[in-house]
């Protein structure tokens, strides 16, 4: 791969990026300036052509800086208006983060929660929103990068078409690598950041809006700096940002959008990173671990080991060890259960996964900590 020799990054971003991507942050351009203002017009038409709509079609990308909760705080804080009322769909932290956000913007919702190793029950879904007819915008994760489970959301837009609602999806840890169709799933709101999928650095986060439903927002921000509409309109307006832009980070995005077009686009992507779950999913089932999601649960973005049964396991140990080898891994988020995760995404691939994989076995033999082989 094309890259240097830091440590591999096997986490949910930021993430190991190439060269390529790198080395096209080492230049300072002004944010006023022509040629920055074309790769901001150039990574924004990119975005809408990977999300398969146009602005002809009716839709925008927004550029928004902050990490990616950030987008997501802009787009809760400046599409609902006063008199709305939010219903959000969890199963996981990053559900729960967006629940929180409606509740210091007071906005006023309702949660629908499901297990962390469950999909949202349709039916719930349906009844809900029948009985609740007040509803209108539904939020909802794509992969709920807690567990990596991945989350029906073409059917629960169709749930929310059929009802009238703004649909709101967070995408962040997904897009870029799973292929979504914002028309056919009634998604009004999709939002995802430069560190995922895409391969880029951090720096922001990005929106892909229906223009029709985005223009309804005129007088709905709750802040200055995340006003989504006004984002938009400033950039629509000159091309620029509103305040200081992320510009070497941009211009990283800009490179890691054209590796990604390399790649065969989001399917070339997609293959990748599936090669690198499997490679991953087979070399730790015959260490002894079990997968913390049933099968059909399970995406190819990251993935949930439990804790090996020996009690001499300790994570931190565990953790350092792989460190040490030049691999970093990612702790579990689980309410519950002990857990820790290996992302499968970034510049990274298959030997670097059995490289891993190789590498786990030999702290877990170092460490003298026993797998029950037959439960994996
Ligand atoms: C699904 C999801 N939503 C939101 C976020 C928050 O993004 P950030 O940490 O960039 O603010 C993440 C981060 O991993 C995520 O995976």
């Amino acid at each position: 791969m094309n890259r240097n020799n830091d440590k591999l990054l096997f986490t949910p971003g930021p993430l190991t990026t190439s060269m390529t991507t790198k080395v096209a942050m080492m230049r300072d351009l002004g944010s006023r300036d022509f040629e920055f203002i074309e790769q901001v017009k150039f990574i924004r038409e990119r975005l809408l052509q990977l999300a398969g709509v146009s602005v002809e079609a009716g839709y925008e990308s927004i550029i928004m800086q902050g990490s990616g909760t950030f987008g997501i705080e802009s787009v809760i804080s400046s599409v609902i208006p006063d008199d709305g009322h939010l219903l959000v769909i969890i199963n996981g932290v990053y559900g729960e983060r967006i629940s929180r956000m409606a509740s210091i913007h007071r906005i006023h919702q309702s949660s629908l929660r499901f297990a962390e190793n469950e999909v949202p029950d349709i039916a719930v879904v349906k009844e809900f929103l029948h009985e609740n007819t007040d509803i209108t915008h539904v939020a909802v994760i794509h992969c709920e990068t807690t567990t990596g489970i991945i989350n029906p959301i073409h059917e629960i837009g169709q749930l929310c078409a059929e009802a009238g609602k703004v649909y709101i999806v967070d995408a962040m840890s997904s897009f870029g690598a799973y292929p979504v169709d914002l028309q056919a799933s009634g998604i009004h709101y999709l939002i995802s950041s430069s560190n995922k999928c895409i391969e880029g650095v951090p720096g922001f986060s990005f929106v892909i809006a229906q223009r029709e439903q985005l223009v309804s927002c005129e007088y709905n921000a709750r802040t200055l700096s995340l006003d989504l509409f006004a984002q938009w309109k400033g950039l629509e307006s000159n091309g620029q940002f509103r305040f200081t832009p992320p510009t070497h980070a941009l211009l990283a995005f800009a490179a890691a959008l054209a590796g990604l077009e390399l790649e065969g686009g989001v399917a070339g992507r997609a293959k990748r990173y599936q090669e690198n779950y499997q490679a991953l999913a087979a070399g730790m089932k015959e260490l002894g671990f079990r997968e913390y999601l049933v099968p059909e649960h399970r995406g190819y973005i990251i993935t949930c080991f439990h804790y090996p049964e020996d009690p001499s396991f300790d994570f931190v140990s565990f953790y350092e060890a792989l460190n040490e080898r030049g691999f970093v891994i990612y702790p579990g988020k689980l309410s519950e259960v002990n857990c820790f995760r290996i992302g499968n995404i970034g510049h990274i691939n298959r030997q670097d996964i059995h490289n891993l994989v190789r590498a786990v076995g030999d702290v877990l033999a170092e460490k003298g900590i026993l797998m029950d082989k037959q439960e994996a």
